[in-house]
């Protein structure tokens, strides 16, 4: 028997609580089945909507175990990628969305799901940085891939208080960036300014949308947690042969621009999705941060240690915006 944190549907009404179960429970993972013993997972903005019902984030059948992330301890694989010990981490390809995720202590996942827990990162280490942590540095990734060095001057992260956009100023500030951080959060500034962040702008800034199709050319690159009006202003500003990348819709996800910034600056737009990330990409993103962030960077980074109990409670938390940094899902506590 183990635990796992199980939202079912019945008369209508969602219902969320811990259970009993046994790996007979758990729906088969397919031929290239891994059982696992799961160690630790991570409390998103998306699991906090899955958990509570809202945003249409469950498109799998209920019985299901939420939970879009997990580092495990391998018990049994029909794969020749992992053997019985090994240690892997699993985020996205619709984990805790169609198949069953990480809020529980045993958990079935197809090999082809998982990547190996990469040398000098913890298991919590790895749920601290969880989805938001991975998909900040496939950001850093596609900035340094279009020539964005620290050289060219300021790169601006925007939702910078938010999980994944706080990453971002931390993973940016560790190689040397200047890093400007984009918030509405008058309360975060100092934890942004530990962060690595060397000057912080409002939100309120960007959120209009630019003026003019091109303003003056002020970010060497961008990597953006808002969309909308704010992807639209960070497009028009940045330098000749900038780049942003896109990852989140926090404040829209309509996009009105024009081509000018395209076709007379050479600016890229570049489209950061985690869930499908190819699994080469997702080795070198692991290994990545954990040879950029510290030991100290991660804990400071830990705004909480939860267990499975309090998902419930604390994702209502996560959606009202009362925490700032990560939450770690302790799931054998
Ligand atoms: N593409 C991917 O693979 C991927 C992966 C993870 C997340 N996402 C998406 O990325 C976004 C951020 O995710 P997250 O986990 O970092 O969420 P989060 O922790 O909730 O952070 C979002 C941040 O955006 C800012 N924000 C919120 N509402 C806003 C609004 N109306 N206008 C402007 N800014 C607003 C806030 O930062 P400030 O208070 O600092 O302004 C907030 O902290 C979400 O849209 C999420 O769905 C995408």
């Amino acid at each position: 028997m183990f635990d796992a944190l199980v939202l079912d549907r019945s008369d209508g009404e969602l219902t969320v609580d811990v259970r009993s179960l046994t790996l007979d429970h758990v729906p088969d993972a397919g031929d290239d089945e891994v059982r696992l013993q799961v160690l630790y997972s991570s409390l998103n903005y998306k699991d906090a909507l899955a958990v509570t019902g809202k945003g249409n984030i469950i498109r799998g059948d209920y019985p299901m175990v939420p939970g879009i992330d997990l580092v495990g301890r391998v018990l049994e694989s029909a794969s020749d990628a992992f053997v019985e010990g090994d240690r892997v981490i699993g985020t996205g390809w619709q984990l805790g969305e169609v198949d069953w995720g990480g809020y529980t202590q045993r958990a079935k996942v197809s090999a082809r799901k998982l990547v190996s827990l990469p040398d000098g990162l913890t298991p919590k280490q790895s749920m601290i940085a969880g989805t938001a942590g991975f998909t900040a540095m496939l950001s850093v990734m596609a900035l340094q891939e279009h020539a964005v060095t620290p050289e060219r001057g300021e790169v601006v992260v925007t939702g910078a208080s938010g999980g994944a956009g706080s990453m971002a100023v931390s993973l940016l500030g560790a190689l040397g960036y200047e890093v400007v951080a984009s918030t509405g959060s008058t309360e975060a500034h100092e934890y942004l300014r530990a962060r690595g962040a060397s000057r912080i702008v409002p939100r309120n800034e960007f959120e209009d949308g630019p003026e003019r199709p091109m303003e003056s050319g002020r970010w060497a690159g961008a990597i953006d947690a808002v969309g909308g009006q704010t992807l639209a202003t960070l497009i028009a500003q940045l330098q000749r042969h900038g780049s942003v990348a896109s990852f989140g819709n926090a404040g829209g996800h309509e996009l009105r621009t024009t081509v000018f910034p395209f076709i007379l600056r050479g600016v890229n737009l570049l489209g950061i999705d985690s869930n499908t990330c190819p699994n080469d990409r997702r080795r070198t993103a692991w290994e990545r941060l954990a040879t950029t962030l510290s030991d100290e960077d991660f804990e400071q980074m830990t705004a909480r240690t939860i267990g499975l109990e309090e998902i419930p409670s604390v994702s209502r938390e996560v959606l009202r915006g009362a925490i700032r940094g990560r939450v770690v899902v302790d799931v054998q506590s």
